[in-house]
């Protein structure tokens, strides 16, 4: 697929065939391209968590939601047959940007114009977002609940400094699938968000 289509057919899929694997070349290109992303002093400070098998998933599921009966997102997302949970460690950027060549040896955090972890943990969303589109799949990057991270770490023996910025479903499209009415708000245009010599 021509790049330009990947990007433009690029939209958040929130419905899958239950019964449709996702191929393991798939799956692993997924990753492989997550991995090219670029990161802040090469610091790579990323690490995905792949639930695949019913259990991890339903474990996944268990430890994000809550025990009310699912809703109509809820129903749908939980049948996607691959969850990538894509992770960033705060302490990993720390560690890199105190060696010699960067020298932040204070490990002071007010030096970070904004948490460069989060930041490459999301690049590599993105890389697998695109990904899915280009193998003809669909995807989704939604968030994991804040009250729900420690619980989603004991469920899956993560360690601490590792945090989830959020989950990625991937599968072949359902039938149901329902656009985000947040949609509704509409692209902003170029105009009204790019500000070209001056604000
Ligand atoms: C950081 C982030 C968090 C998001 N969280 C959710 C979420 O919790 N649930 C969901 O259904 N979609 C979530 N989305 C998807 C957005 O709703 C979606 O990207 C937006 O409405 C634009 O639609 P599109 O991606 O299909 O073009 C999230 C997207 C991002 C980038």
């Amino acid at each position: 697929m021509e790049f330009a289509d990947v990007v433009r057919r690029r939209r958040m899929v929130r419905d899958y065939d239950p019964g449709r694997p996702v191929p393991a070349a798939v799956r692993e290109r997924l990753l492989e391209h997550a991995i090219r992303a670029p990161s802040a002093g090469y610091s790579q400070g990323w690490a995905f968590l792949v639930l695949e098998s019913a259990e991890e998933r339903e474990l996944f599921w268990s430890a994000t939601t809550d025990d009310r009966t699912p809703d109509g997102w809820l129903t749908r997302m939980r049948r996607a047959p691959l969850l990538i949970v894509p992770l960033s460690n705060k302490a990993a950027y720390l560690d890199r940007y105190a060696e010699p060549d960067k020298g932040w040896t204070d490990r002071d955090e007010s030096r970070w114009p904004v948490p460069y972890w989060d930041v490459d943990a999301g690049m590599a969303s993105l890389l697998m977002l695109l990904t899915a589109v280009d193998e003809g799949l669909g995807a989704c990057f939604f968030g994991v609940p804040g009250d729900r991270v420690t619980a989603f770490r004991r469920a899956f023996g993560v360690p601490d400094e590792f945090r989830p910025v959020g989950c990625i479903s991937v599968g072949y499209p359902g039938a149901d699938d329902r656009r985000s009415p947040s949609l509704r708000r509409g692209r902003r245009d170029v105009d009204e968000v790019v500000h070209r010599g001056r604000w």
